[in-house]
């Protein structure tokens, strides 16, 4: 695996300080109110077991997968439901949990699809957000890290499905993908 990463961008001491703060930041946001937390598959996994970890709120998860990369490293704009939540989310207040918002793309077609069920309110929190690719504009709450519009991978993040499993996040050397 050294070879393929180019550098660490995050350590997993960085990002689980960050995540603590954001999980502060909700709980103080949604006390006494009801929270419904929706992880974004698969990218989302890791950020979602540590930030609701981090929580003292008593909320619930669900999960979506939706489809907008195929294996490269490019944004289609075109997102196509794979896994659609278990349960109906009238009345609710729902958190989608993310591990990047790159173009916007993808976010900002799951956030008008969930608003269209009638929820409570739809607010967006994510680990890592590229301001530069930004396609579309997307309000996020709740923001880990800024960061420049390379390519990263590792806590939750891929590059053809590997890399998801490393504690921290990296930049891929160009080799590997070009
Ligand atoms: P958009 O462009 O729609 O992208 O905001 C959102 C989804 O694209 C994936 N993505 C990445 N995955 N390293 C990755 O491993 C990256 O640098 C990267 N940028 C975008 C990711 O699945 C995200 O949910
Ligand atoms: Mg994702």
């Amino acid at each position: 695996m050294g070879d393929d990463l180019a550098s660490v961008m995050l350590t997993e001491a960085q990002i689980q300080d960050r995540l603590r703060e954001l999980a502060a930041e909700i709980d103080a946001d949604y006390a006494g109110q009801d929270l419904l937390l929706v992880g974004v598959l698969k990218g989302a996994v890791m950020v979602m077991a540590d930030l609701a970890r981090a929580l003292h709120h008593p909320a619930e998860m669900d999960w979506m997968a939706v489809s907008s990369y195929g294996s490269g490293t490019k944004s289609s704009g075109v997102v196509r439901i794979l896994k659609d939540l278990d349960r109906d989310i009238t009345g609710r207040n729902v958190l989608i949990v993310e591990d990047i918002v790159d173009s916007g793309l993808t976010l900002s077609w799951l956030q008008s699809n969930l608003r269209s069920r009638g929820p409570a309110s739809v607010s967006i929190c994510t680990l890592l957000r590229k301001p530069a690719a930004a396609k579309v504009e997307v309000e996020v709450r709740y923001v880990g890290f800024d960061i420049d519009p390379e390519f990263v991978v590792g806590y939750g993040l891929d590059y053809a499905e590997k890399y998801r499993n490393l504690p921290f996040v990296g930049t891929l050397a160009p080799h590997v993908y070009s």
